[in-house]
């Protein structure tokens, strides 16, 4: 029987949302689930896809529902989950979705259904995490090769690169982390709060190329850039990195995960040939993620139990009040949308 479902759906060609009853049925489909959902946040993926400017959506000129993942019960089996519904004709922001079983994750048993405060970090850093995650186990080359393992993350102050730096140690054993930002006491700051951060570098038009090289060359040889900004931020760090280091025989694999500093850039073709360097991304099409359970599992074991992520506390709005959390939306707080 179909029953009636709150959802936030984005009308073509409008680019605002709306909430709306719509009707909705439970699945019938053995391989999938029905979930009630309590949290689901906002961040730059959700907006890129609802607004038709990630690279891997294709515009539709149907209404859609908006989200990407979310938090919620599996009503079959009345579990605190943590839950992905992306695709065509899929979405999250809803009191009710049928999502794929592969794509459902359960909560540790400790973890109470009403412990919101755990509920809503999970919502905010799933995403974050996936990235460094995914860069790691998925897509660096040789991770088991490389000894006293040094990370550089490009955009430490964001959520993502913020997360990178825990999971960078805590999980992928990385000895030394360094990050860089365009914003020195946003810097200094994040090393505040992030202790196990190893040093900060400031790179923004009032750092010159040549100050920066030594800052580069006062730290250890980098082997794996986390670059979430892309545009001049990652250029001007790469070039400087690239004149600075001690080996240019030892591997440097730079993975691009977001292009939040602006699209694109072009790389000198010395760079490429004077170093072993290796530049490649990580995201939506690059890796199966039907195939990462583990890697999903991990994620909300970890930020649940505190493992990682323990620093951050999100924000929630009522669902009811989308139109205005959308438009009034600043990355700096990290907002859950309650259903
Ligand atoms: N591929 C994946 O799997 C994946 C997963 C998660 C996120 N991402 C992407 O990674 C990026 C960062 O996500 P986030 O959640 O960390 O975002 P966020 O919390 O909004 O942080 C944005 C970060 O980028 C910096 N930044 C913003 N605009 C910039 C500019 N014009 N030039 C240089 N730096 C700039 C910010 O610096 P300030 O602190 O100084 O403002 C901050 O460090 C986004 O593009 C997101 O879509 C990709």
């Amino acid at each position: 029987m179909p029953k009636i479902n709150a959802a936030v759906i984005i009308p073509a060609p409008t680019s605002k949302p709306v909430y709306k009853e719509l009707q909705f049925a439970p699945t019938t489909d053995d391989d999938k689930t029905t979930v009630k959902v309590i949290s689901t946040a906002i961040y730059h993926l959700v907006r890129a896809r609802a607004l038709g400017k990630h690279y891997s959506v294709s515009s539709d000129p149907t209404e859609s529902l908006i989200g990407v993942d979310g938090v919620g019960i599996d009503e079959s089996t009345n579990k605190l989950v943590y839950f992905a519904n992306f695709g065509p004709g899929q979405g999250t922001f809803a009191e009710r979705v049928n999502v794929s079983k592969r794509l459902i994750f359960p909560f540790p048993k400790s973890i109470k259904h009403d412990d919101y405060e755990t509920i809503d970090r999970v919502a905010v850093l799933a995403n974050g995490s996936i990235a460094s995650h995914l860069s790691f186990s998925k897509r660096a080359l040789n991770l088991d090769k490389i000894k006293d393992l040094t990370v550089l993350i490009v955009g430490a102050t964001g959520t993502a690169g913020k997360i990178a730096i825990e999971i960078s140690k805590l999980t992928y054993g990385a000895k030394t982390v360094y990050g860089v930002g365009r914003n020195f006491s946003k810097l200094q700051q994040l090393q505040n709060e992030v202790k196990i951060l190893d040093d900060i570098v400031e790179v923004n038009e009032h750092v010159s190329e040549e100050s920066l090289i030594a800052k580069f060359e006062s730290l250890k040889d980098i082997d794996i850039v986390l670059d979430y900004t892309y545009g001049t931020l990652a250029l001007s760090t790469l070039t400087a990195l690239i004149k600075s280091r001690k080996d240019s025989t030892r591997l440097l694999q730079w993975i691009n995960i977001g292009s939040i500093g602006g699209d694109p850039i072009s790389i000198p073709a010395g760079v490429l040939r004077s170093q072993n360097f290796y530049l490649l991304g990580s995201g939506i099409g690059s890796v199966d993620f039907a195939a990462l359970s583990g890697v999903f599992q991990t994620i909300v074991d970890d930020v649940s139990l505190g493992k990682v992520g323990s620093f951050f506390k999100a924000q929630s709005a009522d669902s009811k009040n989308i139109v205005d959390e959308w438009e009034n939306w600043d990355p700096a707080f990290k907002k859950t949308i309650r259903w």
